[in-house]
Parts: structure tokens; sequence; C-alpha cells
């Protein structure tokens, strides 16, 4: 039997895990290698950060990924495949390496996360001009 996510170093093998399968992702690795080309020395550290808040409440991320999105975005336009693939692979991996609780929650975070920046992101693309 799988354990449950209950140490920093379960989120940094996550997080790690994740983000090599997303890095060569056909889908979405495009926006890490091209559209941005994202300091893993320092992006790493800050998704083990938030997901140490998501998960045990710690409050140790400061972000506003939100807005990031966004910004991300306007710089290539994100779709709804996108955030799918995102999803399914960030589900992939927490099935593949835990079970338990945490595994739960963070799966459940991921996706109101992801829900949640769909809706500020596609609403908002589909307001009229004013
Ligand atoms: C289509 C889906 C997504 C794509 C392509 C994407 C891509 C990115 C990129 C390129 C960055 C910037 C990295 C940098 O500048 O160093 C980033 C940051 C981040 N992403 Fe995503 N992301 C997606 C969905 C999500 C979802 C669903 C979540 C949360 C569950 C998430 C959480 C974060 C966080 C927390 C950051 C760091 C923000 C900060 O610097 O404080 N992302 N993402």
């Amino acid at each position: 039997m799988k354990k449950d996510i209950t140490s920093k170093a379960d989120i940094e093998m996550l997080v790690n895990r994740f983000y090599d399968k997303v890095k060569v992702d056909d889908l979405i690795g495009y926006f890490f290698t091209k559209v941005v080309q994202v300091n893993w020395d320092k992006h790493l550290p800050v998704m083990y950060r938030f997901w140490d808040s998501a998960l045990f409440f710690t409050g140790v991320y400061e972000g506003k990924p939100l807005e990031i999105h966004e910004h991300l975005n306007q710089l290539s336009p994100l779709s709804v495949e996108h955030f799918q693939r995102w999803n399914e692979l960030f589900t992939q991996t927490v099935d593949e390496l835990f079970e338990g609780e945490k595994a739960t929650l963070a799966k459940d975070r991921s996706i109101s996360i992801s829900t949640v920046m769909q809706l500020k992101i596609f609403k908002k693309n589909n307001l009229p001009a004013s």
C-alpha cells in the first residue's frame, strides 16, 4: 500500500515528478520552456511552498497564482485542454506516489484552483468590449 503525503520531502517528490512530466509534455510543456523560460531553481521551491500551504495550511506560500496565469494567458493563450492536461498529469503523479487523505486533498485542491483560474481567464476573455 502507498503512503500518504506527510512531509516536506513527500511534497518535494510530488512536485519534482510532476514537473518532470510537464516539461516534456507535448501539449503544455512549451509554456514552461518557450513561453516562459522557467528558472527551475526558483520555481520548484515556490511550488513546494505552495503545496505545503495548500495541504498543511502553513501559510508559507505568498503569491498571486491567478494573476500570474492571467499574464501567462496574455503571453500565449491558455485553453480548456491545457488545463485538462495539467490536471490529468497532476492527478496521475499523485496516484503513482501516494494515497490517503492528503493525497485526495491535493487532487481536490488542484481541480478547484484550476476551475477558479479558468473561470477568471475565460470569463474575462468572453466579456464584450466596453
Ligand atoms: C494550463 C495549465 C497551466 C500552465 C500552462 C501553467 C504554467 C505556469 C507557468 C509557466 C508558471 C510560471 C513559472 C515562472 O515564471 O517561473 C506557473 C506558475 C505557477 N503555477 Fe501554473 N500553470 C497551469 C496551471 C496551474 C494550476 C491548475 C495551478 C494550481 C493548482 C498552478 C499553480 C502555479 C503556481 C502556484 C505558480 C507559481 C506562482 C508564483 O510564482 O507565485 N498552475 N504556471
